[in-house]
């Protein structure tokens, strides 16, 4: 049991016990070719990801609307956390493994292998869980909070000019400038990147167009360096733009129904 909660590890996903055994009971199931792309060790990650049986996910889909990690809770404790725990203590090493990783390419494992969740999950809901568990991990901070207040003074000091204040390329500057800036609310664009990606633009610029190098400047108004931990915050920030904190769209439907429903009973 020990070596294999050492390999899991290295995998960096965080396993319960009963999800270990459901996880053999599946690989003494499994035929051997599919056991080896359950990536038990960090070597296989590349080979799994290579092998990912998109049948099982036939339509790539983006969410049809910004995920909610609201929604994505209550999805990923019904059907995750089993395997994947809860957030208590988060391993150094997930995190440094889920900044490698785009969303797109999570997404795609969250459709197959370990995860056919097909004919139980849709695909928003597959996207809200997600999303629910990335904030977790990678430290996403709810708009609104401490955290994010502090950050909107910093982005729309230094950003907002051509990223918008709500991220949608639509700063005052955003039509002297091409390539555009980027819109920060559109899943295609940045669902492909990860945070690491977004780590080093923000830190490094982007050669040829507008956006500048930010790493080891410094903001005057806000006496606030733009250090390592500053980036990684900044990073966090651009992502808040593409996740709610409202209820998904179909929870939001049946809240109303019961309303409704209560509303004719009343009536009555
Ligand atoms: C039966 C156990 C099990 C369940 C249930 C499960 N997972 Fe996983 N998950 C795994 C295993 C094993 C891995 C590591 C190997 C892999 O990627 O298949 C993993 C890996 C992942 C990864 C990392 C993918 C990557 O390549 O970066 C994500 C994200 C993930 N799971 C999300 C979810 C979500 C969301 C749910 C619920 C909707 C879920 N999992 C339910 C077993 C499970
Ligand atoms: C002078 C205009 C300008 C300012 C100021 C600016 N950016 Fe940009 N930024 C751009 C442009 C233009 C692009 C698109 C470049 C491209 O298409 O490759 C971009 C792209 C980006 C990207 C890459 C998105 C992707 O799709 O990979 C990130 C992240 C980003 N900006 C973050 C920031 C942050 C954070 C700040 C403030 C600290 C900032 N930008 C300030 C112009 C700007």
């Amino acid at each position: 049991m020990d070596i294999k909660v050492l390999e899991i590890n290295k995998v960096r996903i965080n396993f319960k016990a009963p999800g270990l055994i459901l996880l053999a009971m599946l690989m003494v199931m499994m035929p051997v070719s599919a056991a080896s792309r359950t990536g038990l060790s960090s070597s296989l990650i590349t080979e799994w990801e290579s092998e990912v049986d998109r049948s099982e996910c036939p339509d790539f889909l983006y969410p049809s609307h910004n995920p909610s990690i609201i929604t994505g809770k209550k999805v990923y404790q019904n059907n995750c956390a089993k395997c994947h725990g809860s957030f208590t203590d988060v391993d150094p090493q997930l995190v440094s493994y889920m900044r490698k990783r785009t969303p797109e390419k999570q997404f795609e494992a969250v459709c197959g292998g370990n995860h056919n969740f097909k004919v139980r999950l849709t695909i928003d809901e597959r996207w809200d869980a997600l999303m629910y568990m990335r904030t977790h991990i990678l430290g996403y901070y709810p708009k609104g909070s401490d955290v994010g207040a502090s950050m909107d003074s910093l982005f729309g000091g230094n950003c907002a000019i051509c990223h918008g204040t709500r991220g949608q390329g639509d700063g005052n500057l955003h039509k002297m400038l091409y390539p555009p800036p980027a819109n920060f609310n559109m899943f295609k664009r940045l669902y492909t990147r990860s945070d690491e990606k977004l780590f080093n633009e923000i830190s490094y610029g982007i050669p040829w167009t507008a956006m500048p190098a930010w790493k080891d400047r410094h903001d005057f108004d806000r006496h606030q360096d733009f250090d390592e931990e500053m980036v990684w915050k900044l990073v966090r920030y651009v992502r808040s733009f593409a996740y709610s904190q409202e209820l998904d769209r179909l929870d939001k439907g049946r809240q109303r129904l019961e309303e409704y429903k209560k509303s004719i009973g009343e009536s009555n």
